[in-house]
């Protein structure tokens, strides 16, 4: 597990920034005024800081632009970093603000000299949301992330209001340790062990074994798990926040642990990749994580299915035919369209059992998600409109990119078999369509609906505003933002 960096709040103590070590950072606003703490770094300084703000360099700065100084005499610390932010930056920016820190920083500790800074809270979560590093396989001791201090006028206001972002921060960094994790450490049994751990947070968590699966009919799931040696197993996490009696939300995640096509084998070029094929896993644990920490006041409802798709002596042949527990029939024509035949079953047990007001899956479902919208976007499908526009209002309020793709019926006819109730794709055309038409067919008519392909955005190969290169934790803000918003 990696490191959630610490946040201290404190008093703002100007006597202290003299002797701060690593960086020290103060915020101006455009036009240049400086607060007590500025005065007091300028003075430290010997006028280091009235030089830069009457420089021609100034005149050109924009708001969320950070200039750095280094080494500045008089003080201990190796920079002071002046962030130019206006007094009441809108939450975005204040976030931007606080990445762009953490990375100047690169794990050195950081004194944020906040004051009465507005949305001092957002500038701590982009500050550790950005200060986050997978290093717990490298070998060489690494410096742990430096702490993070923030001193303000009113530090006990500002860690309160810190603290359910600070919350969300530990879940996004749960999914991205997880998406991040190499296939041979995060195994099925592994990837189940480490949800258990969060019974210690008050969630109900359930473990399903193969035979446990074998009785409720998950043959379709289990028939993606049955070529590798790593049992197949589908997790069940509760948070009851909210009033006894209200059905829940049910949020639904594709696990495969490694990816490699089955007897339908991927190709050898960026196989590796599919380490990352158990992201939409990972978000719906890091979500709960979050709101189990944060005690939303509502009842969600988290399930995952855990396999690894293998080829071997036992494993699914392409033109097999597989039950789903709900009953259909599915001709697998290529066994790696998996990630649908895991979703299926799962999604189908979970409005078996909790009847949901809506059910969220999300899947890194499609390389064609990606040909479509990038990195930029995950898309979205919805059997609802209503609330699938309630789901896009939070992720454009977390700013986390979703884009609505269509479904319909003449999609649909592209899933249809000679022998069996449906094939598992539907051929190269509107894959990620097609893709999600299959798995609406496991959707009850009465089921608020909304299908997240996050194949595209789960992970990246170029670090974004919140995160470096690797698992982004993609969701679990929105998803957050969507419980608190709806349900709470
Ligand atoms: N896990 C992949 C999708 C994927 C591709 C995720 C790239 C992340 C990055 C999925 O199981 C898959 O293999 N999909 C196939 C479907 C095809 C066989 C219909 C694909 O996209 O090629
Ligand atoms: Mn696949
Ligand atoms: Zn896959």
């Amino acid at each position: 597990m990696s490191r959630l960096v610490p946040v201290r709040f404190q008093p703002l103590d100007l006597d202290a920034m003299a002797q701060a070590e690593g960086r020290v950072a103060i915020i101006i606003t455009e036009d240049g005024k400086m607060g007590p703490a500025v005065r007091r770094a300028n003075r430290l300084t010997r006028g280091a800081v009235a030089r830069l703000v009457e420089s021609e360099r100034f005149e050109k700065v924009k708001s969320g632009e950070v200039i750095s100084l280094a080494w500045p005499g008089g003080m201990a610390a190796q920079a002071l970093d002046v962030l130019i932010l206006p007094r009441r930056p809108d939450q975005d920016e204040a976030r931007k603000a606080g990445a762009k820190l953490a990375k100047l920083a690169g794990g050195k500790p950081v004194l944020v000299m906040a004051a009465n800074q507005h949305r001092t809270e957002d500038l701590a979560l982009g500050l550790v949301l950005r200060s986050y590093d997978f290093d717990v396989h490298k070998t060489k001791e690494s410096d742990p992330a430096g702490d993070i201090t923030i001193a303000h006028n009113k530090p006990d206001e500002a860690e309160a209001a810190f603290a359910p972002l600070y919350a969300v921060a530990d879940g996004v960094r749960m999914t991205r340790d997880l998406t991040n994790e190499p296939a041979n450490v995060l195994t099925t049994t592994e990837f189940a062990n480490r949800l258990e751990e969060m019974r210690a947070l008050g969630l109900e968590v359930e473990v399903l074994d193969e035979d446990q699966l074998a009785a409720l009919g998950m043959r379709t799931l289990l028939s993606v798990g049955q070529g590798s040696d790593s049992p197949s197993k589908v997790v069940v996490m509760q948070w009851n926040g909210g009033d006894k009696d209200d059905a829940p939300l049910a949020l639904v995640g594709k696990g495969v642990v490694f990816d490699t096509g089955g007897i339908s084998l991927k190709p050898a070029a960026g196989m590796e990749d599919m380490t990352m094929d158990m992201g939409g896993a990972g978000v719906v644990a890091g979500t709960m994580r979050a709101l189990a920490k944060r005690k939303a006041k509502a009842n969600v409802v988290g399930l995952v299915g855990l396999v690894e798709n293998m080829p071997s002596g036992n494993a699914t042949r392409p033109g097999d035919v597989v039950k789903s527990m709900k009953g259909d029939t599915v001709e697998i024509i290529n066994t790696d369209a998996e990630g649908r035949l895991v979703l299926c079953d799962v999604m189908w047990y979970a409005q078996d059992r909790f009847k949901p007001v809506g059910m969220i899956d999300l899947a890194t479902l499609t390389g064609a998600i990606i040909i479509g919208l990038g990195h930029e976007n995950a898309g979205v499908f919805s059997n609802n409109d209503t609330f699938c526009d309630a789901f896009l209002k939070s992720a454009k309020a977390e700013d986390e990119g979703a884009w609505r793709m269509p479904l319909g019926p003449k999609y649909d006819d592209l899933l249809k078999s000679r022998i069996a109730d449906m094939k598992n794709v539907g051929g190269r055309a509107a894959g990620s369509i097609t893709a999600a038409q299959f798995l609406q067919r496991f959707v009850k008519e009465e089921t608020p609906w909304i299908h997240l392909d996050i194949a595209g955005v789960a992970s990246v190969s170029a670090e974004t505003s919140y995160a470096p290169k690797g698992a982004t934790g993609w969701g679990v803000r929105a998803l957050s933002r969507f419980v608190q918003d709806n349900f709470e």
